[in-house]
């Protein structure tokens, strides 16, 4: 990065925020899969959970809002099917439409918009540095919109090999010449069989050596996270188990690392 782009970058996160009480957070990563929905909407439960107990004016929306920008919808119908009095955010349906975003954002009463995005599929992989590769389309442009409001974008990346590439090419390519600050997060640890922790301190010094700030301990693997989509289920409302309070855990423990870096 050239030094005026790393100060045009300075400048615009400082300018990101002025004149309002919202920050966003968006949570982003090419490679489908690595657990985008899953973090924004469990993110957005815990921080809605201790947004709600601070929160005795029940009258105003929540503090916290839920938006998906992909055009199938996936958070809302996520959110949908959880029952009314467990849900402790507000959820958005924009199906890539832009415009609505940014109202949200202005809102006053908000103060944290947590954004689940599409796996973008339809990049140039060969872009210039610098360089805009979200290509033309619906959600291309919802994309740009969040990004252009953005003060933290979460990145998922797996212990497997699989996620690792888009992780670098999602930082290096569409975060870092934006100046937009990020934070790595490890999903799908499977501690049962990753004995040892091999394959987790592989993927922890590779985030390492490229000093990207990361969430010091990984989201396990649960069976309970596959079926929270068609359940209608959030980490703070599973049913109580060990498990249910180590998956609440590495949820909480992302929200606050979070909280940290706003
Ligand atoms: N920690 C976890 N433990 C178990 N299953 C998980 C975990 N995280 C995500 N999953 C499961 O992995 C699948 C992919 O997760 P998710 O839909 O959140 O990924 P995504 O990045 O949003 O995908 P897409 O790019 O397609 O939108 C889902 O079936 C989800 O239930
Ligand atoms: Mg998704």
């Amino acid at each position: 990065m050239t030094t005026s782009t790393a100060l045009q970058a300075a400048t615009d996160t400082a300018t990101r925020a002025v004149g309002r009480t919202a920050k966003v957070i968006v949570v982003i990563q090419q490679k489908g899969g690595a657990g985008k929905s899953t973090i924004a909407v469990n993110v957005a439960a815990c921080a809605g959970r201790s947004a709600v107990l601070s929160n005795s004016d029940e009258a105003t929306g929540s503090p916290v809002v839920a938006a998906g920008i992909d055009v199938q919808g996936t958070l809302e119908k996520w959110c949908a099917g959880v029952r009314e009095e467990a849900l402790p955010f507000d959820y958005v349906v924009t199906k890539s439409k832009t415009g609505i975003l940014p109202s949200i954002v202005a809102d006053p009463e908000r103060r944290r918009i947590i954004v689940d995005t599409p796996g973008f599929m339809d990049v140039d992989p060969d872009a210039e540095w610098g360089a805009d590769p979200l290509g033309k389309s619906r959600t291309a442009d919802a994309l740009r919109e969040v990004l252009e409001v953005a003060d933290l974008a979460i990145v998922p990346i797996t212990p497997s090999k699989i996620t690792w590439d888009e992780c670098e090419f999602t930082i290096e390519q569409i975060l870092k010449p934006r100046g937009i600050p990020f934070l790595v997060v490890i999903n799908m640890h499977d501690a049962g069989k990753d004995k040892g922790e091999k394959q987790l301190n592989k993927v922890k010094a590779w985030i390492d050596e490229r000093n990207y700030p990361r969430v010091a301990d990984p989201i396990r693997r649960y069976t309970i996270h596959e079926h929270a989509y068609e359940n209608g289920t959030l980490v703070t409302e599973y049913r109580m188990s060990g498990t249910a309070l180590n998956a609440r855990e590495d949820f909480m423990r992302v929200a606050l690392t979070m909280e940290q870096m706003l």
